[in-house]
């Protein structure tokens, strides 16, 4: 039996190791019908492991997983399985496919081995238009393998809501949503977990968020549950930092001022201009520069300004810059660094270890193919800086946990004296602890020069750290700039159209 006859999920005692490596050492974890129940913990606590081991993606060593009937009767593992969907926290899409095939090739592909076009096409589109009607009209028919990061995500979670299941695991799903798209994926969830009693398990680093929909939380810390089960409602988000074993506190306090240089001949000579036709910006070394709005906008800014794009809109401009940088690797050479938001598929390097995934801009610089022989020491420095704990630095980088990889990419960086440093979401998935150092680390980098051009979903953050923000509506057009003086969460969202 059920020790709680609304359970659809109770986990008990789930161990896993990695080699030697004890990553679960005894976790419990119980979802009730018609609950969203965040599952909170910092990088590495052992989220996103036990969501596999659930969805039988991974095996575990030891504990005891049962899924639950309506009426409390235990299911058999395969029929428990068979009604849990899941949206991982790197995109598990397949490319080749249309969007449409995407979600329905899941559910058709028993139909008698065909599979039916106009019912997947219909199916995809009622699935999708419950976060984006836009989207849905414009996208079925697209090969997923064009689609932005950001409507990749929003197909992969359509999937999971479309699939007729009982219980969700949502492995950071909002990290690539716009405020509004997380509001209206919200509204879906609260909507199905009160008509149909869906139960969701939430796993998100944005406090925010989890307040917003979660009325249940479970806090794992090292592989241990830490707290089982509690109201949302009793903890503060003090609590909850403590339990995760992370330092709370505000940055607000300990923010340099705006520009740390004050213009002068020669940061007059530094200047960096960007500009698309009809509108220019000046940027003094030093200045953090936040870039707010749904992805269209940013992700042509950024286009033009690491060079990614063939015909470009935005251009960047500085004294002894060529027009175009021919490849990353004159960038880099030049003082132009870029951390892409697509880590999975373009950041980490997965055949490479640690070490080279660390190293990879230093070496580029300074045209070192073979790592030299202080890289082991400077390496463990700025694993430390960002409180990365790995085994070996000699590791490959699937041995870390999603917020973890997304440290290395900015470790890639940190601390490389460069002119402009673009950052595409740079604290993705990053937990609460580590995102402040993290903040600290911009604003020291900005402190000895750089211009850092930051594009965060997270309006919050980029209010917090930065000196101007340039803020896109969602058509992509620039609807203004922000200056510090100016900042408000209201205006941001007013100028971004992304009012919820
Ligand atoms: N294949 C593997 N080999 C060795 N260690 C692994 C492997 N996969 C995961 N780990 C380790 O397991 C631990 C838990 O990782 P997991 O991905 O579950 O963390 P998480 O709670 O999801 O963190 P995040 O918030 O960063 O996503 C980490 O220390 C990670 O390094
Ligand atoms: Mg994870």
């Amino acid at each position: 039996m059920s020790d709680n006859p609304r359970n659809v999920i109770t986990v008990r005692g789930l161990t896993k190791s990695y080699g030697a490596t004890s990553v679960l050492k005894g976790v419990d974890f119980s979802v009730a019908r018609g609950e969203v129940h965040a599952l909170l913990g910092g990088n590495g606590a052992g989220k996103s492991t036990m969501i596999r081991i659930i969805t039988g993606a991974s095996s575990k060593n030891d504990g005891d997983i049962r899924f639950f009937d309506s009426d409390g009767r235990e299911r058999s593992e395969t029929e428990g399985r068979g009604k849990v969907a899941v949206v991982h926290q790197e995109l598990a899409l397949l490319p080749h496919l249309t969007v449409a095939e995407n979600i329905a090739l899941p559910r058709h592909r028993k139909a008698s081995g065909l599979f039916r076009r106009r019912a997947a096409a219909e199916q995809a589109f009622d699935a999708l238009r419950m976060i984006d009607q836009d989207f849905a009209a414009k996208s079925v028919h697209k090969l997923v393998g064009s689609l932005s990061l950001h409507e990749g995500q929003m197909v992969e979670i359509a999937r999971a809501l479309s699939s007729g299941a009982e219980l969700i695991l949502l492995d950071e799903p909002t990290a690539n949503l716009t405020a509004v798209e997380t509001e209206r994926l919200f509204a879906v969830l609260r909507r199905l977990t009160r008509d149909n009693d869906l139960s969701v398990v939430f796993v998100s680093h944005r406090m925010k968020e989890i307040r917003q929909i979660a009325n249940v939380c479970t806090i794992i810390r090292d592989g241990r549950t830490v707290l089982d089960r509690q109201a949302m409602e009793e903890l503060t988000d003090a609590d909850i930092i403590e339990k995760m074993g992370q330092v709370a506190g505000s940055l607000a306090a300990e923010r340099a001022p705006p520009t740390t240089l004050r213009p002068g001949a020669s940061a007059e000579r530094n200047t960096l201009t960007i500009k698309e036709p009809g509108f220019k910006l000046e940027l003094l070394p030093g200045t953090v520069l936040g870039v707010a709005g749904a992805s269209a906008g940013p992700a042509t800014l950024i286009e033009g300004l690491t060079g990614a794009a063939r015909k470009k809109r935005w251009t960047v401009a500085r004294a002894a810059w060529p027009d175009q940088f021919g490849s990353p690797r004159t960038a880099a050479r030049l003082g132009a660094g870029f951390v892409t938001g697509d880590r999975a598929h373009k950041g980490v390097l997965h055949s490479l270890p640690i070490i080279d995934n660390v190293m990879a801009s230093r070496r580029v610089i300074r045209g070192a193919a073979i790592a030299g022989s202080s890289e082991g020491a400077e390496c463990l420095d700025l694993l430390k800086a960002l409180k990365v704990k790995a085994a070996s630095i000699w590791d490959l980088p699937n041995t870390l946990s999603g917020g973890t990889q997304q440290k290395l990419l900015l470790a890639r960086w940190l601390g490389v004296p460069s002119r402009l440093l673009v950052l595409e979401e740079p604290t993705r998935g990053v937990d609460i602890g580590t995102k402040r150092e993290i903040y600290q680390l911009i604003r020291q980098m900005a402190a000895s020069g750089t211009v850092i051009v930051w594009w965060s979903t997270e309006n919050a953050e980029l209010l917090e750290v930065c000196d101007r923000v340039i803020a896109f509506d969602t058509e992509g057009r620039c609807a203004g700039v922000l200056e510090q003086n100016d900042f408000s969460e209201e205006k941001l969202v007013s100028l971004t159209g992304m009012a919820a």
